[in-house]
């Protein structure tokens, strides 16, 4: 990823180089050669006035440096990625009057769980911040280029709910650039369900699918095996990818997540135990077990995928804001949080990283953990599909997910060399 991010840098730098070149001397000069001057004095006139207009452009761009500041959209040349020490995950939220970029209740795919204003949520500040990383912008979002972008091709999320929210997210905010809205519809007529294993949404008028695959934990459920003891009921093969992944391998853009799935309650309470070389790992721990799932992740996006056809993503763990250990307890609050205190670290977000650094591909990590720390406004909390239940692990549509998007354009778009042009 870093050799990509140089190539495109020097693919940006360059022209400015040259630009920078023609505003000094070369100009003046093949300037003056084609210039007759019938006096001396006339030379002179002429020689300092073109001194001093020089000292003048000279004073002007050491005054103002740069353009005045603005958000890049997608096609001016300063891109996101032309500020070399520019991490799009180092910043803070912003106040912004702009957001947010589409409503919930006119876009049919964003399921009612995730609208928190239709449920009931009377406060909307949480609708208007913008993540603003410390040395650069986020380019602004730009529907109508994005869909020209994605004309033809196939986007493709997997991983748990979370996922899912992302995948409405992104229909969402490109419906927004569609008038018929008739024209985007689920391939097969299904409805958005918690269970569904996979969903396509297609933009006719545009050619291309955004589809969701549900894998919470992106590996193979297996067989209880006869000699285990009696409170595995069901088993997890950590050495094998989830059935369904042959259905990834032919995508454009493929974007996983999982690790809201691995922790005890959902898993050793409920019976569920891990499985490696066809063998029970009864003393695996949930950490150790994701780190054995994403070491077969790995292999497998290493020999599987064409990554110079697929550009492949890998979005780290998303912050929750309960207030108890046991997720029975939360409250969400007006105003982002100012301290996040140690809540950008996630074990899942950093195995994640790790496993992803040592790849033999690129794959980009959305490192969304530290964004979403400050975001304690923005969880669906009792505004949800089931307001008996508090809920401080998702988070309400529009809000949080959108800017997961806004930076997955930007990143696929602000390169020269994608194969998405
Ligand atoms: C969103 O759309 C609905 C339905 O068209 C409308 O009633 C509501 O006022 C809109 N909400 C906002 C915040 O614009
Ligand atoms: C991908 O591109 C590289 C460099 O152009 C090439 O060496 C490699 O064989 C390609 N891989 C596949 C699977 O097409
Ligand atoms: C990184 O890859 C090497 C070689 O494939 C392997 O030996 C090592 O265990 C890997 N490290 C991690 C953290 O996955």
């Amino acid at each position: 990823m870093v050799s990509r991010l140089n190539q495109s840098l020097l693919g940006y730098f360059k022209p400015c180089y040259k630009r920078g070149g023609n505003l000094g001397h070369p100009i003046i000069g093949s300037h003056c050669k084609n210039w007759v001057f019938h006096s001396f004095n006339g030379l002179i006139v002429i020689g300092s006035f073109l001194c001093f207009m020089l000292a003048m452009a000279y004073w002007h761009m050491y005054v103002f440096p740069g353009p005045p500041a603005a958000i890049p959209i997608y096609d001016v040349p300063e891109r996101a990625h032309s500020k070399s020490e520019c991490n799009f995950f180092v910043g803070k939220w912003i106040r912004d009057e702009n957001y947010p970029l589409y409503n919930a209740s006119e876009c049919p795919f964003a399921e009612r769980g995730f609208n928190c204003l239709a449920n009931g949520r009377k406060d909307n500040g949480y609708l208007k911040w913008r993540w603003k990383p410390e040395n650069c912008d986020i380019p602004r979002f730009n529907v109508h280029d994005v869909l020209e972008k994605l004309r033809g091709k196939r986007v493709v999320f997997v991983g748990d709910s979370l996922s899912r929210t992302q995948w409405e997210s992104m229909i969402c905010l490109l419906m927004t650039g569609v008038e018929d809205k008739k024209s985007v519809y689920e391939v097969n007529g299904n409805k958005i369900s918690k269970q569904i294993r996979h969903l396509s949404i297609r933009f006719s008028l545009f050619s291309f699918t955004v589809e969701f695959y549900r894998s919470v934990f992106l590996v193979q459920p297996g067989s209880v095996p006869k000699r285990a003891p009696k409170r595995v009921k069901a088993t997890l093969k950590l050495d094998m990818l989830d059935d369904i992944s042959k259905e990834w391998i032919d995508s454009d853009i493929l974007i996983f997540n999982s690790g809201h799935w691995w922790n005890p309650g959902k898993l050793f309470e409920m019976g569920w135990y891990f499985q490696v070389g066809g063998k029970m790992k009864l003393g695996i721990s949930t950490t150790g077990a994701f780190k054995t799932a994403l070491a077969t992740w790995a292999s497998w996006i290493e020999n599987m995928v064409n990554t110079n056809k697929t550009e492949v993503f890998f979005r780290t763990f998303e912050s929750s804001h309960w207030s108890s250990r046991t997720q029975q307890k939360c409250k969400v609050t007006r105003q982002p949080l100012s301290k996040i205190n140690g809540k950008e670290q996630s074990p899942f977000s950093d195995i994640i990283q790790n496993v992803v650094k040592n790849l033999s591909v690129p794959v980009t990590v959305l490192h969304v953990t530290p964004m979403g720390a400050f975001r304690s406004d923005a969880h669906v909390g009792t505004w949800s599909d089931n307001p008996s239940v508090p809920d401080c692990s998702h988070w309400c549509l529009p809000g949080v997910p959108d800017m997961w998007n806004e930076i997955l354009f930007s990143y696929l778009f602000s390169k020269e060399k994608i194969s998405l042009q």
